[in-house]
């Protein structure tokens, strides 16, 4: 791709190479390029939301991307993260932040096969979106996760609607608790007229 990506790209992607090479195109533009340029919000939204839930470290930070989740973490005053991600690029970039403890390669979409489990919060920031990662992931998420773990996970309204998350939720039972939903402007008013009114869900809930 000879321009740099844009979120309407992103949202169509359709296959796992798909993200890799959207994400290898975008990773060195993504912080100035989409972050800053479009105010996104999400990154300190999930890490506000974290913290006030009660969520503390060792926190599994699911589509870390270049990291802008754990730089919010760290300034809420949470420590000990690790990241995954299916973009080494992206891991790339996050990797010179050093904000992270551990960063791995891997998709969330099958059973995980991280050298650590049994963390105390896991969040994800723009994962769970239009193009990327649907609803029956989280239930990978959950076997990485100890008891009491808080989640925090942000998902595209739209995508939340039509990729069936709710009735996915139900399914999970007494095997989460708590599970709370809010309404949140995934960008502020820096947003390009066409994205500026999107929403996501933030889906806040505690593994049993
Ligand atoms: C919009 S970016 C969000 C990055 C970061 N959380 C943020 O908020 O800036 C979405 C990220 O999800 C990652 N991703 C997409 N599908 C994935 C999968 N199946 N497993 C793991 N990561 C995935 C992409 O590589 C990308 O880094």
């Amino acid at each position: 791709m000879s321009r740099s990506p844009n979120l309407e790209d992103a949202y169509a992607l359709s296959s796992k190479q798909d993200v890799k090479d959207l994400y290898r195109d975008w990773a060195h533009s993504y912080d100035t390029g989409f972050n800053d340029a479009q105010g996104y919000q999400m990154p300190r939204l999930v890490a506000q939301a974290f913290v006030a839930a009660g969520g503390v470290g060792p926190v599994l930070d699911v589509g870390a991307g270049t990291g802008l989740v754990a730089e919010q973490l760290i300034a809420a005053g949470v420590s000990v993260i690790d990241g995954l991600d299916l973009s080494d690029d992206m891991l790339a970039v996050a990797r010179t932040k050093d904000v992270y403890r551990g960063l791995y390669a891997g998709d969330i979409t099958v059973p995980l096969a991280l050298p650590i489990v049994g963390y105390q919060g896991v969040v994800s920031a723009g994962t769970f979106t239009l193009g990327h990662v649907g609803p029956a992931a989280i239930s990978n998420l959950l076997d990485v996760a100890a008891s009491g773990a808080v989640f925090v996970i942000s998902v595209n309204a739209a995508h939340f609607q039509s990729a069936g998350f709710a009735a996915q939720m139900d399914t999970f039972g007494d095997q989460i608790q708590g599970l709370t939903l809010s309404d949140v402007r995934i960008y502020d008013d820096r947003a390009d007229d066409a994205h500026r009114n999107d929403l996501a869900h933030l889906m806040v809930f505690k593994k049993a």
